[in-house]
Formats: structure tokens, C-alpha cells, sequence
């Protein structure tokens, strides 16, 4: 695990989210977390594909924001398993070598990165019995080793199952546990005991 950079004590921890959903107008979860979340201090929504919607993302912009934040959040629906074309575009050219890995590239080192994904399927297709065949968790590692590679901690994902199936309250739910977690961040229980490492999970 990276060694972590201590935040600086007197500015409080800035948090970027890079929110990428390619129709937000049909969204039900993504649209009300990206609402509630722009709303909590020190966090800034970055809608991608309001932003680039010809997918021509300006790579000095991006990089000079993530250097800025403290904890980077990737939230999106889940699409083909992963993560929707223009988030893995923001990836492809925004993560260069020389700056966020390889030799000189220490930009994101000691960040941390947190997934917070939303899924059609319900928890129990994400089984070997279940039409998607596998948990959940055998779709995380490319996004765990792409956070690893850079120096990020891994935080555990923030996941709702079946978005369009969970009732009002289990949403309103998962609405409130993210607000909370963004408002405490880094006071986090799991956080507050580490430089151990946290684990993979998933379903
Ligand atoms: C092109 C496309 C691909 C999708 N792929 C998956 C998938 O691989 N697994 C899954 O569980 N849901 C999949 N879905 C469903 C979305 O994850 C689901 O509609 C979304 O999480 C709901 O969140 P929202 O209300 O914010 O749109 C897919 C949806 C679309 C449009």
C-alpha cells in the first residue's frame, strides 16, 4: 500500500466526483446522488458528459483539478460491467505517464479513490447461479489496480443493486449514507485504524 501524505491540517479535505452518466435525464439513483452530492461543503460534482459531450476532454483541466482533491470518487452507472465510455476516456488520457504513474508520476499518490456505482442487475444475479455469473467484486480489480498503480488507497465501494427495482426508503437510504459519508470524510471508522489496507468487496 502507498505510504499516506497526511492532510494538511488547515484546509479541509476536497473531495472531486467525477460523475459520468451518459442519459442523466432517464437516471433515478445517479441524478438525486449527484444532487445531494454537490450540495455537501467541499465537494465538486464534475459532470463529464455535460462537460464533454464530443469527448474532447482538456487533459491539463482535468489533471490540474484531480491534484487539488483529496479523494477522487468515480460515480456511475454500471454499463457492460464497467464503467460508462466517456469515464474510460477521462481514464485513457487524463491518468499519463510521467504524471499519475511511472517515473515522475506521483500526482496522485496518497489520494484516496472511492467507487460509488449503481447496477441494473439485483445482488442475487451477481452469482454463479445468477444470469450476471459472478459477484459483484470479479468486475472491481481493473478499477483497484488502476487506483493501485497510481499510489490511491482503495476505499470500499459505495454500491446500490438493482437500481431500478429498491423501494423509496432503500433509496432514500443509500442517498443518505452517501451524503454522510462525503460530509465525514476522512473520519471514515475503517479509515480512522489504518495504514492497514481495505479490502476488496463488492456483492
Ligand atoms: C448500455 C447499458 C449497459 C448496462 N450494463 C449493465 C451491466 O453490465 N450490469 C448491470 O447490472 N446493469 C447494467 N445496466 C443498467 C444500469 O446499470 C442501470 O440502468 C443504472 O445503474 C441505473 O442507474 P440510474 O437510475 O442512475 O440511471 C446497463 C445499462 C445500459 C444503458
Amino acid at each position: 500500500m502507498p505510504k499516506r501524505i497526511p492532510l494538511t491540517m488547515n484546509k479541509p479535505p476536497q473531495i472531486l466526483i467525477l460523475y459520468a452518466h451518459p442519459t442523466p435525464h432517464h437516471s433515478r439513483v445517479n441524478r438525486r446522488l449527484a444532487q445531494v452530492a454537490a450540495k455537501v461543503p467541499n465537494v465538486q460534482v464534475h459532470d463529464l458528459y455535460e462537460l464533454y459531450p464530443d469527448f474532447h476532454i482538456s487533459v491539463r483541466r482535468e489533471q490540474a483539478l484531480v491534484e487539488q482533491a483529496d479523494l477522487i470518487v468515480f460515480q456511475h452507472p454500471v454499463q457492460w460491467y464497467s464503467m460508462p465510455a466517456l469515464l474510460k476516456q477521462w481514464v485513457d488520457s487524463v491518468l499519463t505517464p510521467g504524471w499519475a504513474y511511472g517515473p515522475g508520476g506521483e500526482a496522485l499518490r496518497g489520494k484516496d479513490f472511492w467507487l460509488v456505482a449503481t447496477t441494473g442487475g439485483s445482488v442475487r444475479s451477481y452469482q454463479a447461479e445468477g444470469h450476471n455469473l459472478f459477484p459483484f467484486s470479479a468486475f472491481l480489480p481493473p478499477y483497484q489496480q488502476t487506483a493501485q498503480l497510481c499510489g490511491m488507497r482503495w476505499l470500499q465501494p459505495h454500491l446500490l443493486f438493482g437500481a431500478h427495482q429498491v423501494n423509496q426508503q432503500t433509496l432514500a437510504g443509500h442517498i443518505e449514507a452517501y451524503r454522510k459519508r462525503l460530509a465525514n470524510y476522512p473520519n471514515w471508522p475503517e479509515l480512522l485504524a489504518t495504514d492497514t489496507p481495505i479490502p476488496l468487496t463488492g456483492s
